[in-house]
């Protein structure tokens, strides 16, 4: 009797004990409603895929990436993770989200993401062009590779569902305004800023198109960072103040992004388009940074941080910082691992809670 009643007693343990971990398991490997994160654009979530390329937007060398574990310069343009890792894991995926032209993956780890992005791209073929980079329209073409790609691995109807259940993420414009039209003559002879806002747009319209075409449904469009508050933009303006051109620049091409979204929304049946506000929450850890846990906000940790980013930013240099997370900026361009972090985080609670 009493051996009886310990034994349920046990048993009740054992029962509440496998609750328990199947609960912990189902927090882990939560079932997520995102089967994928898959990225286009440029820099901020590039994971690599110009190692390969003759560009100068590059860095697959020592520093970028010493916060990784192993400290592997994957072509992720920062010290560590960036804001589409963060992202991932935030959906209950997994950590990295792998560059599609990296060798080192195949196709059974791209299905649960992929990045296609591309450093120094822009919505603009010509900022591409002149990067080097891939262009918009070809990471489309990768994408249209790895349905089929899909498809084998996962059979057709699972990959369809795949590609309706995933989240998009957008991020680039950049480059065509700090490259492109403020960094060259041709465009911004033949564009007033409005026209080639505008100009902008459009192609970024007829992309969000064409992927709702092949078969997207939860798309995240980002803005533009503070494109004068960049350490690199600073180092030219007295004081090294931020620069109130480029930030008027990119807060007006955002109000277009905004309603862009707001639009395809209401236009394509089924779809959610959200615009993601990068702006504000990097102007805050830059106005506010103790707030934050940073140090400094005005100069990337690598080199003097002023103006070193690509092959600038090398493993030569003894001025680079000791340690990134006191940098909001890794280089004189891109975010820090923390303020990447810093992004997904404020995505996550905002913009892409739509899709959670
Ligand atoms: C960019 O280039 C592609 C390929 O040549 C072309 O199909 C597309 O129309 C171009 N986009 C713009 C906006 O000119």
């Amino acid at each position: 009797m009493r051996n009886s009643a310990l034994s349920s007693h046990h048993q009740i343990i054992i029962n509440l004990l496998s609750c328990f971990i199947f609960l912990q398991a189902g927090i882990i490997h939560v079932e997520s409603k995102v089967p994928a994160v898959i990225v286009f654009g440029a820099s901020m979530v590039d994971a690599g895929n110009n190692n390969p390329l003759p560009t100068i937007s590059k860095c697959n060398f020592s520093p970028y990436g010493r916060d990784l574990e192993g400290g592997k310069a994957t072509g992720r343009f920062s010290n560590g993770r960036i804001v589409t890792d963060f992202i991932s894991q935030a959906f209950g995926n997994k950590p990295l989200v792998p560059a599609y032209l990296d060798s080192s993956y195949g196709i059974e780890d791209f299905a649960t993401g992929v990045t296609f992005a591309s450093g120094g791209t822009g919505f603009d073929n010509k900022t591409a062009d002149v990067s080097s980079a891939i262009p918009l329209w070809k990471e489309v073409e990768y994408f249209k590779d790895y349905k089929i790609r899909l498809a084998t691995l996962l059979g057709k109807k699972a990959a369809i569902k795949t590609i309706k259940e995933a989240v998009y993420i957008i991020s680039l414009g950049t480059n065509d305004f700090l490259i492109n039209y403020f960094g060259l003559p041709d465009r911004s002879l033949h564009f007033t800023l409005k026209e080639y806002e505008n100009f902008l747009t459009g192609i970024a319209n007829n992309f969000i198109v064409e992927l709702y075409r092949l078969g997207a449904r939860k798309i995240s469009l980002g803005g533009l960072p503070p494109l004068g508050c960049l350490p690199i933009k600073r180092t030219l303006v007295a004081g090294h103040a931020c620069n109130e051109e480029f930030n008027t620049a990119a807060k007006s091409f955002d109000m277009k992004l905004k309603s862009l979204a707001a639009k395809l929304s209401g236009e394509l049946q089924g779809s959610k388009v959200v615009f993601s506000d990068i702006y504000h929450i990097v102007m805050d850890v830059i106005q506010k940074p103790s707030l934050y846990g940073f140090e400094n906000v005005k100069n990337g940790c690598c080199g003097s941080g002023r103006f070193e980013v690509s092959y600038l930013c090398h493993r030569w240099n003894p001025l680079t910082c000791k340690d990134a997370s006191k940098y909001a900026f890794w280089d004189a361009v891109h975010p820090s691992e923390k303020l990447h972090f810093i992004i997904a985080n404020n995505m996550m609670k905002t913009s892409l809670t739509e899709f959670v």
